[in-house]
């Protein structure tokens, strides 16, 4: 990778940053095809973010990423938001158009899309359960309306939560069908008739030995079992492997994110592969 005067700059702020893959992969796909971009990792302190913002425009950054924990705070800062990321509350990416910042989540969209290119799936009409209620469970459910999901159980922890993203969603979005499974609930068989996708934003299955949520025998009657974990292949994921179900990873999922933040940048379709490539390598 050649640095010169006429790079373009793109990175991503978070507080820690230090283990952020998204420098490895969206570099690797620069590089790939050629462009003049790089893309570094830089450590925002939440006090410092309104200042980082306004660097962005007196850097001219094309852009940045942004993790946890400003992807809310960081709302208050930008010129706009799209329709999407208003509406989960979320932004994880910024676009510097001669200044002016627009804020995108790309969580969301890149769900979906590794949904259809790596396994063929398609949301609409089909009937979801997800574990978690934080800001990946705002997205997923999000997006998933907007494309037409027939039926969505939340079920977190903390019950009070989940009561607040179904409330705030089914507003924003006019849909009735959100559903709050009670924690102890989550294994009974009422729940589990007609599921087709598993979802666990929570972080459970990052550390060794932390049983899945949900047990085997729900798990068989799935189509797919998405895990957003991507530091190890969790319990869940090994039920759904150990059963023949189809499984996807957190990594894939920070890939799509990340693809479609490229693309916002560079107008370019990501080289999927050999970001996914670049991070099997590294890992
Ligand atoms: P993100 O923004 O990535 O979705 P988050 O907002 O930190 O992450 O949310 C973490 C999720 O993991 C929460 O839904 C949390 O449940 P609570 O709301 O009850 O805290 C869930 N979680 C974390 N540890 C858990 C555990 N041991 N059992 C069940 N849920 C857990």
């Amino acid at each position: 990778m050649k640095i010169t005067g006429t790079t373009k700059i793109t990175g991503v702020f978070g507080y820690p940053v230090k283990h952020s893959l998204s420098p490895v992969f969206q570099n690797a796909a620069f590089e790939y095809l050629g462009l003049d971009y790089i893309y570094i990792p830089v450590e925002v302190s939440p006090e410092n973010l309104g200042k980082a913002i306004e660097g962005i425009k007196a850097l001219s950054f094309v852009g940045v990423n942004l993790t946890i924990p400003h992807k809310k705070a960081v709302i208050q800062y930008i010129d706009e938001i799209d329709e999407e990321a208003r509406i989960i509350e979320s932004v994880n990416t910024l676009v510097n158009k001669d200044g002016w910042l627009k804020g995108y989540s790309t969580d969301g969209y890149g769900f979906i899309r590794s949904l259809k290119e790596e396994k063929g799936i398609d949301i609409s009409g089909k009937n979801v359960f997800i574990l978690g209620a934080g800001g990946s469970a705002y997205a997923i459910t999000g997006v998933s309306i907007k494309e037409g999901v027939s039926k969505i159980y939340i079920c977190n922890r903390t019950g009070e939560k989940a009561e607040l993203l179904k409330n705030a969603l089914s507003k924003r979005l006019q849909f009735q069908n959100i559903l709050v499974v009670p924690f102890k609930e989550r294994n009974d068989k009422k729940y589990w008739k007609d599921i087709d996708l598993i979802v666990n934003t929570t972080s459970v299955g990052m550390k060794e030995g932390e049983s899945s949520l949900i047990d085997e025998k729900n798990i068989v009657s799935v189509k797919l079992v998405y895990d957003l974990v991507y530091n190890r292949k969790t319990e869940l994921i090994q039920l759904a492997e150990k059963n023949g179900i189809p499984h996807m990873d957190g990594l894939l999922m920070l890939i799509y994110q990340g693809a479609v933040s490229f693309e916002l940048w560079t107008g370019m379709k990501a080289p999927i592969e050999i970001m996914k490539r670049s991070i099997h390598a590294d890992t």
